[in-house]
């Protein structure tokens, strides 16, 4: 019977060559949602339902090309291919071991016949062009994608070369819904979000820029970024993203207020291009997902799924990373990336090693001689205190920043030849710390900041990552401050975007992990490529007392939706004034700092502070130590994006002693070491070896909550009946608030005073039966580790 449709419609598109209508739908496995494929007089649109209501109203797609008629009309529909696909996949590093694919799938084939549209040759073109639109629908959302074969049916599309002025794709929305929202812009992520009415974007526009990063490139007053986590007034959930961003500028979204119609906004390349194609190719997916509940919008995996399985063979050298870093130093302003106050300029010499190199005909600056400034963060004997101290904790590794020469014009001077990425400074032994951090059972995390000069990084990338190999560094920490070098590009343009994977994939083939700061937010490539296993993408900690109360809990539901964060939590004296003059208060207590390592998924975890500002609170900090970073299930018991987040989880076993054996395969690496987390969940006391040890069964549950003081019951319903357990109990104390007195957003009760210290500590034996009852201060949080007996 379908054939026989199928023939009929074959046969009605021949003989309609011209303003076609037609409309084609997909159900979700569950029936709940239904994508609609809609040709209207020749031009492609769709629209999506959720119980039979309105989600995406009637909405364009297709494309406006250079040299070219536009991809958005004369189309006529060729062909509607169906299928179904349902399969469990287990993600390397994840949120959780089992990942559930399953979605119905349409493909529809779009023709504009020889002869209806005015080609690159106008005349002369013998081919029809074709395009498809694929549709994956889910329980819990829709990704489309445009793609453009290269034959169709034995004969050759017409598009070959073509570049896109602009994509036309609509998401029209049925209500002036409530919105978390960053600006639209070019070059930055690095925002507060800000909760408003679709309606209000424009007339907080300016607001919404306050506190951000830079350099800041906008578009338009409407603009805005993905994912873009909404909320109706009937309180669905719905977010709009991407997935799979590859050889394609990223996708903004730009609003129509009076319509509530948002259409897609590419970065657009130096040439202002939004999109070089060649076919065969295609498009990211455009994502919407919909959602009852805000626990399901951070329980989804459309993204990941939607993404390519992995594309590497062996993964055995990738792992998950809690480690700690000479960093929050430089940001705090208590020491320098810099080793030397002496050169207002400096000239790297692009041959190093090379004195005679004659390449650029220059005076190459000579760090042997100048006069240290006594600031600089990365020397030998800080380093060493570090690594100790990661070590004494049964951390993984420790990341160094400013241990490379050129940080002393490295910002804001747009230069090529930036860093080297090569050579240390003069009092930074990168063989010597390499080895004692290996003997000691830590691994050193490289940094690469290429000040976005991405023609540079590239120029020494292949060096850079044999030198790591060399000395055993498996994990790199990248950066793109500033402007974009090839000048003109911002950051997320098509070629932009093709460096940042360039610099996955070439990582890949040195067993590399990736750490990429400022670069694209992701959406979903750490499946296809797990060795990312960190980006920031946001506004990240370094924001200190920048950040709004809040931000914490929007990230998962928005920045997190495409990929894990380098959010670099931890941070136990949030009060900087104590640090250096200038410094201001953040708005957080210990315990939500607790509480971000089990809400906030990243395989790479941070304990930013300082080792002499966990010293006095090491009962807190053992938190910190026993939390495991990679999943095996993940459960969010209570969450509101801009209000709070409740998480359960459950450690992988198979990755948590991960990184300690890939240092213990090091010719220099100590054997045997056994890491913090793996020593609590094993119960270990006197750590020798896992041989023969069995796991306990071991829960983690964090919470985070804005300037507003909450309190939780958390029934432990999914622990195993039967059995008893030991649970540690970390706790905002009666006196404890995160928010600044000084600070802008109001709390009910003003009888909190500023006092991020204050917490307790409590023991209890539990079982599934028992329920928790957890209080969060201002701007606070708490955290449970959970042990079978
Ligand atoms: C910005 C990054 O986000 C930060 O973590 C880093 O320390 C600086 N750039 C310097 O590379
Ligand atoms: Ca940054």
């Amino acid at each position: 019977m379908k054939k026989i449709l199928l023939t009929l419609l074959l046969l009605t598109t021949a003989f309609c060559a011209k303003g076609q209508t037609a409309h084609e739908s997909v159900k979700s496995p569950d029936g709940r949602m239904e994508a609609t494929f809609l040709l209207l007089d020749g031009c492609p649109h769709y629209q999506l339902t959720r119980d039979g209501k309105p989600v995406v109203a009637l909405s364009q797609m297709g494309f406006l090309l250079e040299w070219r008629d536009d991809l958005a009309h004369a189309f006529v529909l060729k062909e509607v291919q169906r299928s179904n696909f349902d399969e469990v996949w287990h993600p390397v590093l994840g949120e959780e071991a089992n990942i559930s694919n399953h979605y119905n799938e349409m493909l529809i084939t779009l023709e504009q016949p020889v002869g209806s549209i005015e080609s690159m040759d106008h005349s002369t073109e013998t081919r029809p062009t074709v395009m498809q639109i694929r549709f994956r629908l889910y329980d819990d959302g829709l990704g489309f994608r445009y793609e453009f074969p290269m034959r169709y049916n034995g004969i050759d599309n017409a598009l070959v070369c073509f570049w896109f002025k602009e994509e036309l794709t609509q998401f029209v929305m049925t209500g002036d819904h409530t919105a978390w929202w960053i600006p639209g812009d070019y070059d930055t992520q690095e925002y507060n979000y800000t909760e408003s009415r679709l309606s209000q974007i424009d007339s907080l526009w300016e607001k919404s820029h306050e506190h951000g990063g830079w350099p800041w490139t906008d578009f338009s007053r409407t603009g805005v970024q993905t994912a873009l986590q909404m909320r109706t007034d009937d309180g669905l959930y719905i977010n709009i993203h991407e997935a799979a961003t590859l050889d394609y500028p990223t996708m903004h979204l730009n609003l129509d207020p009076k319509t509530f119609t948002f259409r897609a906004w590419l970065c657009p390349d130096a040439a202002g291009y939004k999109g070089r194609m060649q076919a065969p190719c295609h498009t990211p997916w455009r994502t919407i997902m919909v959602c009852d509940k805000a626990t399901d919008a951070l329980r989804s995996r459309l993204i990941l799924n939607l993404n390519d399985p992995c594309a590497l063979d062996d993964v055995s050298w990738i792992h998950p990373v809690k480690y700690m870093g000479v960093w929050w130093e430089m940001i705090s302003g208590k020491s320098t990336w810099n080793y030397t106050n002496d050169f207002p300029s400096v000239k790297l010499n692009p041959e190093p090693g090379n004195s005679q190199s004659s390449i650029l005909n220059s005076q190459f600056t000579d760090f042997a001689h100048a006069k240290p400034n006594g600031t600089h963060g990365a020397n030998n004997a800080n380093v060493r205190r570090y690594i100790d101290f990661a070590a004494r904790h049964g951390f993984d590794a420790l990341l160094i920043e400013g241990w490379n020469i050129g940080w002393e014009d490295w910002y804001g001077k747009q230069k090529d030849f930036v860093f080297d990425f090569l050579t240390p400074y003069p009092d930074f032994d990168l063989p010597a710390l390499n080895k004692y951090a290996h003997e000691k059972g830590i691994r050193l995390i490289m940094h690469h900041e290429s000040s976005a000069s991405t023609v540079n990084y590239e120029r020494w990338m292949e060096k850079a990552y044999n030198l790591m190999n060399q000395y055993g560094y498996d994990a790199v920490k990248s950066g793109y401050v500033g402007t974009i070098i090839p000048f003109a590009e911002g950051h997320y343009s098509q070629p932009i975007n093709n460096h940042y994977h360039y610099a996955i994939v070439e990582a890949a083939k040195h067993h590399i992990m990736v750490n990429a700061h400022e670069a694209v937010r992701p959406t979903g490539l750490c499946r296809t490529w797990p060795n990312m296993i960190g980006n920031e993408s946001a506004m990240g900690t370094e924001f200190r007392e920048r950040i709004h109360p809040g931000h914490t809990s929007i990230l998962p539901f928005t920045r997190l939706q495409g990929g894990p964060m380098d959010y670099t939590p931890g941070i136990f004296e949030p009060d900087m004034g104590k640090i250096v003059p200038w410094g201001q208060k953040m708005s957080h207590t210990i315990c939500n700092q607790l509480g971000l390592y089990v809400t906030f998924y990243s395989p790479l975890q941070m304990a930013a502070d300082f080792p002499e500002h966990y010293e006095p609170y090491m009962d807190a900090f053992q938190f910190i130590k026993d939390v495991a970073v990679d999943w095996d299930t993940s459960i969010y018991l209570y969450a509101e994006p801009g209000d709070y987040i409740v998480t359960a989880r459950k450690p992988k076993i198979s990755s948590l002693n991960k990184a300690a054996d890939g240092v213990g395969n090091l010719p220099d690496g100590k054997k045997g070491v056994i890491s913090s987390a793996a020593q609590y969940v094993y119960g270990l006391k006197d750590p020798t070896s896992l041989t023969n040890q069995t796991p306990r069964d071991v829960w983690y549950i964090g919470g985070i909550t804005d300037e507003t003081p909450r309190e939780f019951s958390v029934k432990l319903d999914f622990l195993t009946p039967g059995k008893t357990y030991d649970a540690i109990i970390y706790c905002d104390g009666k006196d404890a608030s995160g928010l600044p007195d000084n600070s802008q957003f109001s709390i009910l009760n003003s009888q909190f005073k500023y006092n991020p210290y204050s917490y307790t500590i409590t023991t209890k034996k539990v079982t599934s039966k028992t329920t928790l009852k957890l209080k969060m201060a201002p701007c606070g949080g708490f955290a449970v580790s959970i042990r079978e007996r």
